[in-house]
């Protein structure tokens, strides 16, 4: 069974079907879904599926792009959600700069991209991290703050083969999805070929970036097998042993850190 280790059943293009698009995730072999939250009503949503559904796991952060919802009193309140049995991870959080160009806003993103690290230092749970044109600001910041101390991901993994090798040195997990079966994702490409198996999860970030064949279209969870298969393609390996060996990654970083890493 897959685990998906990053999706947003949240979103509103999954109003019509959520239903029973989630009760075909098992018949489809997806096995466990992370569910991640990015704005504040999205994790709220994010909560109520993980206690909805058995399979879904929540996390709870505040996307770069959407830190105008964040201040001290919804921080607190994602402290005490963060502690609910069914919330594995803070996230997703981090810096984007693509969209956002003015440097007050930029800094405003790295503060609170630095206290969300901290809140998942002191609860003891892993970081779901997202860097989108960012990636000199991202590795000093995941660098001064001790980041090897605090377990996590970097998610839809976009940068060079250098750069995965800094954060597998800190002990983080590289997330692949779709892009990964473009044509032209020559540098994804590479690294999800030269990478160790161990630090790689797979993910869909749905309903954004649709695999081959499906490109362009909504993403789900089910089209996993797909991203499994170009993985292995690259590789030289089968398909299975890459579903396998990401599921325990998976599993390793979500769900063995919540307190162990309190003493780290
Ligand atoms: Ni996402």
């Amino acid at each position: 069974m897959i685990f998906e280790s990053h999706a947003h059943y949240d979103d509103e293009q999954f109003d019509a079907d959520r239903k029973e698009l989630l009760s075909s995730m098992r018949e489809n072999g997806i096995g466990t879904i992370m569910n991640v939250g990015s704005d504040l009503a999205g994790v709220q949503r994010t909560i109520d599926l993980a206690q909805e559904y058995e399979f879904i796991y929540g996390a709870v952060g505040i996307h770069p792009s959407d830190i105008s919802d964040l201040n001290e009193e919804v921080y607190e309140w994602m402290q005490e959600k963060s502690r609910l049995s069914k919330i594995a991870a803070i996230g997703e959080i981090g810096l984007d700069y693509y969209w956002d160009k003015e440097e007050e806003v930029r800094r405003n993103q790295r503060y609170w991209f630095c206290r969300q690290m901290e809140l998942a230092r002191e609860e003891g749970l892993p970081v779901i991290i997202h860097s989108r044109d960012a990636a000199e600001d991202t590795l000093k910041i995941v660098r001064g703050i001790h980041g090897e101390q605090i377990p996590g991901v970097i998610h839809c993994f976009s940068y060079s083969l250098e750069m995965a090798e800094e954060y597998i040195k800190m002990g983080y997990y590289i997330g692949i999805g779709g892009v990964v079966t473009f044509k032209n994702s020559k540098k994804l490409k590479e690294v999800a070929s030269s990478i160790p198996l161990e630090r790689i999860l797979l993910e869909t970030d749905s309903p954004y970036l649709a695999p081959e064949p499906e490109r362009g279209k909504r993403n789900t969870s089910r089209n996993l097998p797909y991203v499994a298969q170009e993985i292995a393609r690259l590789r030289g390996i089968s398909k299975e042993e890459v579903i396998e060996k990401t599921r325990e990654n998976a599993q390793n970083l979500f769900f063995k850190v919540k307190t162990s890493s309190k003493t780290a």
